[in-house]
């Protein structure tokens, strides 16, 4: 099966064309970093209108790189939810339509469940059942992988998600946005020795996260200090740290628990370098696997939802023919892919 992924939850417009026998045959990701910079985040208006103008071209874009016509598409995936409403409703609208005048089967997509099967998408993937950590701008949660479709919700954030604590710190700092490439760049030159920040709710039992008491403890220290570049590398140091030490706690009581060997990272915080070794780290100290999908396919992008879509659609299934799209919906909600 031929399926064309389509991405348009929050700031990134994202295409792909997955072949389930060949694997990924293209993607392509226009970022709306440009746009929503100067607002230091993400105006919602403006994403959908961008997504808008930016989907047809770069759907014709990636089927002409791999000289794809539409009539040779057996399925198209879009993302349905959870995210924007404005911005879904266009990869929604765009998807369907195409769908229909195709007369092929469309799929609305769990963002978050592209998200968990990423790393499928690499020559090295895990194998079922696994523990995810799904680590973006929107969610912070740990989740018991059975089967693709089966997902227990062992844990999340009772608060701001990882990603938007990075984002907020980035903009308290001065840094911009996106904040999570940039807390992590500013941190380089941070002195470790300087400040130590909370590691929230990992002195209780229990699999949550909190991160607004960490972005509170940033903000008073910010405001205490005069914010010289020194200041600010040490400030975003310790913030990285804590924040991924608290990630690398409960993921260790999630292994743990579970006892599961093999783990997943997956999510834009997922691109953090020091994540990822710190990971590697207690992966090897447990004696498990990690298993990350590269930097690119953790944060937004296409490829992810025409993947998840293909296994869907290779299932039989086909959504509700309205474009119906889901601001808020649960993993938990989502049914098993029949084999
Ligand atoms: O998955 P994603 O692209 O979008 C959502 O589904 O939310 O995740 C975006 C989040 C943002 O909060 C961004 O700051 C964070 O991922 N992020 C990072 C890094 N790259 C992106 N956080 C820490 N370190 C990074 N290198
Ligand atoms: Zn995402």
């Amino acid at each position: 099966m031929l399926i064309l992924g389509i991405e348009t939850s929050c700031d990134d417009t994202g295409a792909a064309v997955f072949h389930t026998q060949q694997g990924l045959l293209v993607h392509k990701l226009h970022s709306q970093v440009e746009l929503h910079q100067r607002y230091g985040g993400v105006v919602p208006e403006l994403a959908a209108r961008d997504h808008i103008q930016k989907l047809l071209p770069l759907i014709n874009d990636v089927l002409d790189r791999v000289q794809v016509k539409p009539k040779q598409l057996d399925g198209i995936a879009y993302t349905a939810g959870p995210g924007l409403a404005g911005a879904l409703l266009v990869g929604a609208a765009v998807g369907r339509s195409l769908a229909f005048s195709l007369s092929i089967p469309a799929i609305g997509v769990h963002h978050m469940e592209g998200h968990l099967l990423s790393p499928m998408l690499e020559d090295q993937s895990p194998d079922f059942p696994f523990l995810a950590l799904l680590v973006s701008g929107g969610h912070t949660q740990l989740v018991d992988v059975q089967q693709p479709g089966q997902y227990q919700l062992l844990g999340e954030s009772l608060d701001d998600a990882v990603g938007e604590a990075f984002d907020k710190t980035a903009k308290l700092l001065g840094l911009g946005y996106p904040g999570g490439p940039k807390v992590a760049a500013a941190a380089k030159m941070g002195n470790p020795n300087r400040f130590h920040f909370p590691r929230p709710m990992t002195d209780r039992p229990g699999l949550d996260f909190s991160f607004s008491g960490l972005k509170t403890h940033t903000l008073e220290t910010a405001r205490a200090h005069d914010l010289t570049s020194q200041t600010v590398a040490d400030i975003a140091w310790a913030f990285q740290d804590a924040a991924v030490d608290t990630l690398l706690i409960k993921a260790r009581r999630a292994l743990e628990q579970t006892g599961h060997h093999e783990f997943v990272v997956a999510g834009g915080v997922g691109a953090n370098q020091l994540l990822r070794v710190r990971l590697k780290e207690l992966a090897d100290e447990l004696d498990r696997e990690v298993f990350y999908p590269r930097p690119e396919f953790c944060t937004d992008n296409g490829a992810m939802i025409a993947y998840a879509g293909a296994l869907r659609l290779s299932a039989e299934e086909s959504a509700d023919p309205r474009f119906a799209v889901h601001p808020r919906w649960s993993l938990e909600d989502l049914n098993p892919i029949a084999k």
